[in-house]
């Protein structure tokens, strides 16, 4: 039973840096004419109210986004983040105020020759998905889990495709299961752009995923991590997260490598905060990772 849902943490430092990340890919598969697929394993719903009662029971949304906005009004943000912020606001003007879920944000990007496959298991997710995209053609939901479902979807028949993989991690093999789809699916397509979101949490598992995943890079790899405070021994919750990005859009290491200090210094804990990435080749293994900190 997934008891896991999106709606309480919409929008939070974990959202703001995966879809500024998730933006900047999208906007880069448009330079190319070739129609691409986008894909996503675990779509949530596809807007989440930030004035409703979830959003108010846990205040993320109050520590992400709002105070993302709030503090880009007197520091001007980078341009990843300002196109992020632009994103969120031309959809909430579109859709009554709502703060859009990953598929809602591919979804605006996507041209007419462009497709997507969202994935979503939780029923009372997938069904405000299913009925949102429901007249659209180009896009199909499917109610299926997003781990095993990846490979019936790739290659994709353009040969290229983004595909997202952001699991909830509320079950412990899901961090097993985020290795072994990404691993299948590279053997399955090579050269897709991959987006792989981890949080950071004090549990060997969380420790031990970056790595596993970056591991796994045939060509050029990136890491981008963002840590808002720190944990006390033993403390559960949430320090920070990242994304691993597989076959990385030209320019994305530059972009948030100037992206990740100002979101440390706009929803950082003061001191606490940090930022730390990471460049490998999988085609010179020899080569040591580039980390920055
Ligand atoms: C972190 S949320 C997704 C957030 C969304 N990608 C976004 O950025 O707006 C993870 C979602 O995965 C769903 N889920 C959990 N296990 C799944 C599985 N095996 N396959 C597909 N969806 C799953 C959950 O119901 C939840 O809605």
């Amino acid at each position: 039973m997934l008891s896991y849902r999106h709606a309480f943490h919409a929008g939070n430092h974990a959202d703001v840096l995966k879809h500024t990340i998730l933006v900047f890919c999208l906007e880069y598969m448009n330079r190319k004419d070739t129609p691409w697929l986008y894909i996503d394993t675990h779509s949530g719903a596809p807007s989440y109210s930030l004035l409703g009662s979830y959003a108010a029971m846990t205040g993320e949304s109050e520590a992400g986004i709002a105070r993302l906005r709030a503090f880009a009004r007197d520091d001007p943000p980078p341009p990843a983040v300002a196109a992020y912020l632009r994103a969120v606001e031309a959809y909430g003007r579109a859709w009554g105020d709502e703060y859009p879920g990953s598929p809602s944000i591919a979804a605006e990007v996507l041209r007419e020759e462009d497709r997507a496959v969202f994935f979503e298991l939780h029923p009372t997710d997938y069904a405000p998905l299913e009925r949102r995209f429901e007249p659209f053609r180009r896009v199909r939901t499917r109610m299926e889990d997003g781990f095993s479902g990846l490979k019936s979807v790739l290659p994709p028949p353009s040969r290229r495709a983004l595909v997202l993989i952001d699991p909830p991690y509320e079950l412990k093999e899901d961090y097993g299961r985020v290795v072994d789809s990404l691993k299948s699916a590279l053997a399955r397509f090579a050269t897709g752009v991959y987006l792989v979101w981890y949080p950071v949490l004090d549990r060997s598992e969380a420790r031990d995923l970056p790595s596993a995943l970056m591991d796994l890079a045939q060509g050029e790899a990136y890491r981008a991590e963002l840590r808002v405070r720190t944990l006390e021994d033993g403390e559960r919750g949430m320090a920070g997260s990242g994304l691993v990005v597989m076959n990385p859009p030209w320019k994305l290491a530059e972009a948030i490598d100037e992206t990740l200090p100002y979101l440390a210094r706009a929803l950082g804990n003061g001191r606490e905060a940090g930022w730390n990435s990471e460049r490998v080749d999988g085609r010179n293994r020899n080569a040591p990772p580039r980390v920055q900190a």
